[in-house]
């Protein structure tokens, strides 16, 4: 059993050489089995390499000398419950962006707000992000929600935003971003719903706190349904998140999110992913834009 205190202490620069030693294929494959049963994500053995640098940083950081000794502490009883969270951190892929995609926010501004306020003015709009990554995703949806409140005060919504790195969601939980991230944003928006930091060597913005009220933050791994989520949503992004998946898994995921899906509600995926041939209780409206059967 490892001592915690050994890994409490500050990284030291290690010898290097050491690093010459390279993730083992059995070790890979401990690992890889691990992400896919785990979290549905693939590895396939062309992502060796990927996952050696991304393991290196952690074995340096707990001041480790070779990955099977990472090995053996990950897959300890102590490993699993204090490490994993790191490991998430560094496994997954949180590619992001405001307006990522730009044709689904329009299409959840111009055609279903519309619909929906005109057909149901008195109850909560839910929207749910799954995958939400650093949250630069459901505060897009905020903005395009507030701008319809803000023409039609009546309307109320909420926003989910779910994912496994406890990293990421923490970032989302600040809402602090480099400044460069809302750079192409419209200057309106930006007025409105960013605040400036002074900092000039390192300018940041901080999202309004208008935007923060409605979306609430979780912990939900896709792969494991039931989910511990009461709502029905009347959309549901899952952008870029499949794309990690297999088939089998993409196809059971979906299925899961549907059972949270208003009938007639939407769903949003990314626009390197595909449905085709998935049996799913979605209708194809427009590329990645779906609607859940009635
Ligand atoms: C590339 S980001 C996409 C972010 C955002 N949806 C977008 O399109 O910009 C993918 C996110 O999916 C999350 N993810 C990967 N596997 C997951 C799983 N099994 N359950 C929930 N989230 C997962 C990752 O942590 C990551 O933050």
């Amino acid at each position: 059993m490892f001592q915690e205190s050994k890994y409490k202490q500050e990284p030291v620069q290690k010898d290097l050489n050491i690093f010459k030693e390279e993730l083992s294929e059995k070790d890979f494959q401990a690992f890889s089995s691990f992400i896919y049963s785990q979290y549905g994500i693939k590895m396939p053995p062309v992502k060796r390499i990927m996952l050696q640098g991304r393991l290196l940083k952690r074995i340096r950081e707990l001041n480790m000398n070779s990955y099977s000794e990472y090995k053996e502490y990950f897959f300890s009883k102590e490993g699993q419950q204090k490490e994993i969270f790191n490991f998430l951190n560094v496994i997954t892929t949180n590619k992001t962006d405001f307006f990522r995609e730009p044709v689904h926010f329009n299409f959840l501004e111009e055609e279903i707000l519309p619909d929906y306020f005109e057909n149901n003015n008195s109850g909560l709009f839910n929207v749910w992000s799954a995958g939400c990554s650093s949250g630069e995703e459901p505060y897009t949806i905020s903005i395009i929600l507030n701008e319809f409140k803000a023409k039609n005060p009546a309307f109320n919504f909420s926003i989910l935003g779910t994912d496994i790195s406890h990293k990421v969601m923490n970032i989302a939980a600040h809402g602090i971003y480099a400044a460069s991230k809302v750079e192409l944003m419209p200057l309106d928006y930006k007025k409105k719903y960013f605040l400036k930091s002074k900092d000039r060597e390192n300018p940041t913005v901080r999202v309004n706190p208008m935007l923060q009220k409605n979306i609430t933050l979780k912990y939900v791994n896709l792969i494991n349904s039931p989910y511990d989520v009461k709502e029905k949503f009347n959309v549901i992004f899952c952008r870029n998140v499949l794309i990690y998946f297999d088939r089998a898994t993409q196809e059971k995921v979906i299925n899961s999110l549907c059972r949270h899906l208003e009938p007639g509600g939407y769903f949003f995926i990314g626009h390197s992913e595909s449905l085709s041939g998935m049996n799913v209780p979605l209708k194809h409206i427009k590329p990645t834009i779906f609607q859940k059967v009635i």
